[in-house]
């Protein structure tokens, strides 16, 4: 297979350099702008050359992003790219999936079928699968999800002495369970009761046990932190240590990170999947390894 030509969208410039490296593809460069009435102008400014391409964005805050992801996913075609994937460290669009009210629209499908028709494969990092089990159930093209697990059991190795981990609820029991083990140390899941955007309860934790232990609290998605500044809040009423908080993806909408900050945390710390001052565990690594997997089953001719 031709060396294969790699585009970051504006937010993943570093990452993508460093994943470059690691697969050996080649560094493009596309032109992003909008046009003073707001419609967005693309362009490719590296040759394609008949070669795979590949596309690197977040896509966290996706509406003002997609439609430039799928108007480049194009342009690449119209310049010959033979196959084009897409690395989306964060995927948007994953936690409407249920039809929770009468006339909700299913929006997890809705996305998936449009990044679907765009791209020939995927890759991202911990997509919120809880009532969907695996990313095959809605997207049509192959897929290949990464886990941060390891990288922030590293992280917490090396960072923390005696930890205990906390999940604040059920979704959060597939990482939490994998962290702990991995960093050989003990774990609890409550119990999250979600009334409103902005408004949960979480259960209160039966920590007797680790009461000296450091709490590290572990969840998927940090958006308004009501979740982790709750079970902050339970851990605290304890009297158990400041906690320290990992989300694998940092969205923190509004105030929300200053909100977790004034909450009695003693650290937060997130994953390099969206740009964020708290980004402190890096997943480029374990990213261009999913890469690589799916340029070799391209390779073998398994898929486009
Ligand atoms: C949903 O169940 C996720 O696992 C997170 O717990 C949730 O997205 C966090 O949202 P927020 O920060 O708005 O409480």
């Amino acid at each position: 297979m031709s060396t294969p030509i790699i585009f970051a969208l504006p937010c993943c410039e570093a990452r993508t350099e460093t994943i470059a490296a690691r697969i050996g593809a080649e560094p493009g460069e596309v032109g992003i702008r909008r046009f003073p009435d707001g419609e967005s102008y693309v362009r490719i400014r590296t040759a394609v050359d008949n070669r795979p391409a590949i596309l690197v964005g977040s896509l966290d805050r996706p509406d003002d992003k997609v439609l430039q992801l799928l108007y480049l996913a194009r342009a690449l075609r119209d310049q010959g790219a033979t196959s084009v994937g897409l690395v989306a460290p964060y995927l948007a669009y994953m936690r409407q999936d249920r039809i929770f009210q009468p006339g909700e629209g299913l929006t997890s499908r809705y996305f998936a079928d449009l990044l679907s028709s765009a791209v020939d494969w995927l890759v991202t990092v911990d997509p919120h699968l809880h009532r969907y089990r695996s990313l095959g159930e809605l997207y049509s093209i192959p897929s290949r999800v990464v886990h941060a697990a390891p990288a922030i059991a590293d992280w917490v190795r090396t960072h923390v002495r005696q930890p205990v981990f906390v999940g604040p609820d059920e979704e959060s029991a597939q990482w939490v369970a994998e962290v702990a083990t991995l960093a050989a140390a003990p774990h609890t899941v409550l119990v999250k009761e979600r009334h409103g955007d902005r408004d949960v309860e979480v259960s209160v934790p039966d920590l007797q046990a680790h009461r000296s232990r450091t709490p590290v609290l572990v969840d998927d998605i940090i958006s308004t932190a009501r979740t982790m500044i709750e079970t902050v809040g339970q851990l605290r009423r304890l009297g158990m240590s400041r906690p320290i908080c990992i989300g694998v993806h940092a969205i923190f909408a509004g105030r929300a990170y200053e909100d977790l900050l004034k909450a009695g945390v003693s650290q937060v710390v997130t994953c390099a999947t969206v740009n964020h001052v708290s980004n402190g565990i890096d997943l480029a690594p374990l990213m261009a390894s999913g890469i690589s997997e799916l340029l070799n089953r391209q390779l073998d001719g398994d898929i486009k």
